[in-house]
């Protein structure tokens, strides 16, 4: 049977209560996650600090059988390849931005057991990692400028998607910053099948009714390709 896009929702944590953090995975996971997004960020390639490697090693020792996918915003993304995978991480997501040899890096992810996923900012042209996608697992079109959970979805970035879906339709395609109920029909149109929603999961009244309806809205979207 030929493979089919899946519509999978990886809420981000970032905004939740970090201090609890296992408990707020754990329960997002219980409402219908299918993977969890964990943002890390260096404070030198986006303007804050989140977690790295020793707090993603110590959710992985509760949460054994989880995709995990780390979101790196940082410098220099081959310097945590290795801890990263030591701590038990499924997919490293890199931004290409700061990069030189993207290649290299993800042969290394490859070699380190890892998915690799690529990651572009808003104002990064699309044909910036087009080249790289034969080497890649995922791309990550950002909706926002990374750095901060809570911002306004830019949907000027769906032609981005657009294109991608068009030229590779097995792609998987994730989008990631404002995405929520309001924005997931938006997404779910131009192709995205990897949802990321920080916020509007972590702030709903009724997550598992949202997780469910982002992942409903996506899957009826492939369904009609
Ligand atoms: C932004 C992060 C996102 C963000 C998502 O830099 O990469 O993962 O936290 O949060 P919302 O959905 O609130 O934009
Ligand atoms: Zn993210």
């Amino acid at each position: 049977m030929a493979r089919r896009l899946q519509a999978m929702i990886g809420p981000s944590i970032l905004n939740s209560d970090l201090s609890r953090l296992y408990e707020e995975s754990q329960k997002l996971l219980d409402n219908g996650a299918d993977y969890l997004h964990l943002d890390v960020m260096d404070g030198h390639f986006v303007p804050n600090l989140t977690l790295g490697h020793p707090v993603v090693k110590c959710l992985r020792n509760k949460i054994k059988d989880v995709f995990f996918e780390t979101h790196m915003m940082v410098s220099k993304p081959e310097q945590w390849i290795v801890p990263m995978a030591d701590a038990g991480v499924d997919q490293y997501t890199f931004h290409i931005e700061p990069v030189d040899n993207v290649a290299e890096v993800c042969r290394k992810i490859k070699e380190s057991g890892m998915k690799v996923g690529l990651a572009i900012k808003p104002g990064t042209p699309v044909s910036e990692v087009e080249k790289y996608i034969s080497m890649s697992d995922m791309v990550l079109i950002m909706t926002v400028e990374p750095g901060f959970g809570g911002q306004k979805f830019m949907e000027n970035q769906m032609v981005k998607v657009q294109h991608l879906r068009k030229n590779y339709p097995l792609l998987n395609i994730e989008v990631d910053g404002g995405v929520g109920p309001s924005t997931i029909s938006c997404c779910a149109n131009a192709g995205a099948n990897m949802i990321v929603s920080g916020t509007a999961v972590i702030g709903a009244a009724d997550q598992a009714a949202t997780i469910k309806l982002l992942r409903s809205t996506v899957q009826e979207a492939i369904d009609r390709q």
